[in-house]
């Protein structure tokens, strides 16, 4: 009995004597190992939304993800994939959850779950400056559309009987068809649509905004973490965090 009682004794001074070098079971270093990560996929050229400043991945959907996970005791990982394998990588539990500038469709909410949304959006039509055929949205029936493969701006053209539509990897590649003629207008998201023009002298955005929209992030269905999301944006709308990342990108 005594012999057990010293060695339980040994033992726990033993134990209390690394404890208090590394602070509690285990180094700092295995701590921070802990924490666990989620993962967005994203489509990083999308600015300001999300796209590479050198390697990083930077944007107002970068920022706020990463204010969400900070709240939730996450670190965030940024996965960069092709738009339209975004759903079926959160589907998949490949990704976490889907952040991409992406706009809440009912044809989506088939397959995630959105939570609320934290900016409402234009689609707008980019055009060149000079001899475009197309004036206005009615005028896009007639023409080559250029769209991201997968997003909303390939919906809504889809729709239109006459149009001939060329879907691209990128909103880049889009525009990067319409500076070279090989597409008279792309459908594409306003705030991008800005960036672009910006970069790409002699291109313009249309005065005529074609739809409204709302974006939100998606998650796998029925997921715990809709509801700690939701709770988490609530709060960084109300503290100012969202207005402030927005600012900070957004320059008007
Ligand atoms: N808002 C559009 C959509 O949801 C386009 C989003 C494209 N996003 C991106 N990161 N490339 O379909």
């Amino acid at each position: 009995m005594k012999r057990v009682i010293s060695l339980v004794l040994v033992a726990v001074l033993a134990c209390s004597f690394v404890l208090g070098l590394t602070a509690c079971g285990g180094s700092s270093d295995s701590k921070t190992a802990e924490v666990k990560e989620l993962h967005m996929a994203t489509n990083a050229a999308f600015e300001p939304y999300e796209y590479y400043k050198g390697k990083k991945i930077v944007g107002i959907d970068a920022e706020i993800a990463d204010a969400i996970c900070k709240k939730l005791g996450y670190k965030l990982v940024i996965d960069d994939m092709d738009f339209d394998a975004i759903i079926t990588a959160v589907t998949s539990g490949k990704a976490d959850f889907g952040m991409a500038g992406m706009t809440v469709t009912d044809e989506r909410k088939k397959s995630v779950d959105f939570t609320d949304s934290y900016t409402t959006t234009t689609q707008v039509i980019i055009v060149n400056e000079k001899d475009s055929k197309v004036k206005n949205a009615d005028d896009l029936e007639k023409a080559t559309i250029g769209v991201q493969r997968g997003t909303t701006g390939d919906v809504y053209v889809s729709d239109l009987k006459e149009a001939k539509i060329e879907r691209f990897n990128t909103g880049p590649d889009a525009v990067l068809a319409l500076t070279q003629g090989k597409v008279d207008a792309v459908v594409i998201d306003g705030q991008p649509a800005k960036a672009f023009v910006a970069k790409n002298k002699g291109t313009k955005i249309l005065d005529d905004p074609f739809a409204e929209e709302e974006y939100a992030i998606c998650l796998k269905k029925d997921s715990d973490l809709t509801k700690d999301f939701n709770k988490a944006l609530a709060e960084l709308k109300k503290d100012g965090t969202i207005d402030k990342i927005n600012s900070k990108y957004i320059k008007e």
